[in-house]
Order: C-alpha cells, then structure tokens, then sequence
C-alpha cells in the first residue's frame, strides 16, 4: 500500500491506522453504505445487462496495484445506465473489497461532494468576515476529509454524477474539474456511477472535461440488452 505516490508521512501513517481498524470503524469511515458492507460478487446476480461490467470490476479490484504505485495508471471506471441495474451496488463492492484489503476508500455521492465544497466556502467567508472560531474548526474538520478524497484515498467513489446539476454552483463544478484531474495525476482512480447519460451531464462542465473523462476512466455501460 505504501507503494502509492507522493503521500506524506502522515497520509503512510494514516492509511496504516486505519487498515488496523475494527472492520466497521473502518467501513463506516468510507462512507459505503451500510447496506453494503456484507456484498460480494456472489450476491451480484450475472444479468446480461451487466455482465461485461461485473467481469471488468472483478479484474479491475484484482489488479489494483499490481506492481503499479499509480493504481491502474491512475484509471478508474465510469458506470452508466439506466436505474436500477446495480451500479452503485456494483460500486460499493469494489469499495468494500478493496477496504478490506487495506486499501483507503471513500465513497460520497456527487451531491454529498458538492455540499461539502459549497460549505467550505460558507464557512472561510464567516471565519473571514466574523472571525467565527466554530465555522473555522468545522472547516479544519471539512478540510481533513476533503484532502483524504482528493489526495490520500486509494480509490474514491463518487455515486449518482450528474443528478446535482441543477443545484451545483459554478465553484463546486470547477472543484470538481480539478478532484478529477488532480487524482488523475496522482495515479489514484476515481470511480463513478450515473444514469444520466455523459452527453446530458458533461455539457456543463465542458468537452475538455468531456474527453478527460473517457481518458482516465474505463466506461462500462448497464444496458438493457434485448433488442441486440
Ligand atoms: N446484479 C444484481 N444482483 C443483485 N442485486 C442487484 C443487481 N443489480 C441490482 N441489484 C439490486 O437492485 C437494487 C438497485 O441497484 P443499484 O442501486 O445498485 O442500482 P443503480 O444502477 O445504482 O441505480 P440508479 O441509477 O438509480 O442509481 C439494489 O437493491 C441492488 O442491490
Ligand atoms: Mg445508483
């Protein structure tokens, strides 16, 4: 695990701590949610909708740092499809799979994502303008957990992309744009899951976004197959 670029001392030590958890101290500090602490790929029924997705996640969570410190070369996965074809359980498997075997994993949702950054700012501006000691140490607390999904994390989890779009402000989009890079670079993956299709979501953002995407993240579709 220790292999993984340009950590601190403190995220090696960190990562160490929390390896040594009791199980659920560690899953509930992931963010995955409960409902799935106990899947397996033996839950994940083979549909054909989903197959190719399940095989690639399987192959994708057995290889996660085979001998490469930037995890899959920095490459994560982007599922789509329609709802309720077991994506985010799909993802979450992944989560609790790779957690269990040491690696850090966070999981949050894109709107979760959002709040988060968009509180920040709240808080700096009532630090800054009332020097308000309580939105400075809610800040502090905000910011260790933001810096773990940025930097720390071997693999973050971000569900249900695009559904913030109505909401999100042009700051808490730029932070996105920038978490997705920034990962990238570091050769830590970023998987997320949609159903909203990338053409619908990613025009906000913008097509550099767009093919930055499809570049760093392997795209498995959920689809209902009947028709093929
Ligand atoms: N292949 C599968 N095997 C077993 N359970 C499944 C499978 N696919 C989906 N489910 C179950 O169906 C429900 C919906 O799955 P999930 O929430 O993962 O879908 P989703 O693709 O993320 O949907 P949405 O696009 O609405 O977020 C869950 O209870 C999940 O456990
Ligand atoms: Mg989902």
């Amino acid at each position: 695990m220790d292999e993984s670029y340009n950590l601190t001392d403190y995220e090696r030590a960190l990562i160490r701590a929390e390896a040594r958890w009791p199980r659920a101290k560690r899953l509930e500090h992931t963010g995955i949610p409960r409902r799935f602490w106990d899947k397996t790929w033996d839950d994940y029924e083979k549909l054909p909708e989903t197959a190719r997705m399940r095989a690639a996640l399987i192959a994708y969570t057995d290889g996660f740092m085979d001998s490469d410190p930037r995890m899959h070369g920095g490459r994560g996965f982007l599922l789509q499809g329609v709802p309720g074809l077991g994506k985010t359980l799909a993802a979450a498997i992944v989560g609790v799979t790779l957690s269990d075997q040491g690696f850090l994993v966070r999981f949050t949702t894109m709107a979760g994502y959002m709040d988060l950054v968009t509180r920040q700012f709240t808080l700096q501006q009532s630090w800054a303008k009332y020097e308000n000691i309580d939105a400075h140490e809610e800040w502090m607390t905000n910011d260790d957990a933001l810096r773990v999904m940025r930097k720390t994390a071997h693999l973050l989890i971000i569900d249900d992309v695009g559904k913030e779009h109505h909401t999100a402000s042009k700051f808490a989009v730029d932070s996105f744009d920038s978490l997705v890079r920034h990962r990238y670079d570091l050769g830590r993956p970023v998987a997320m899951t949609t159903n909203v299709a990338p053409d619908d979501w990613l025009f906000k953002y913008s097509e550099a976004m767009e093919s930055f995407i499809k570049e760093s993240c392997y795209v498995y579709e959920a689809e209902n197959t009947d028709g093929d």
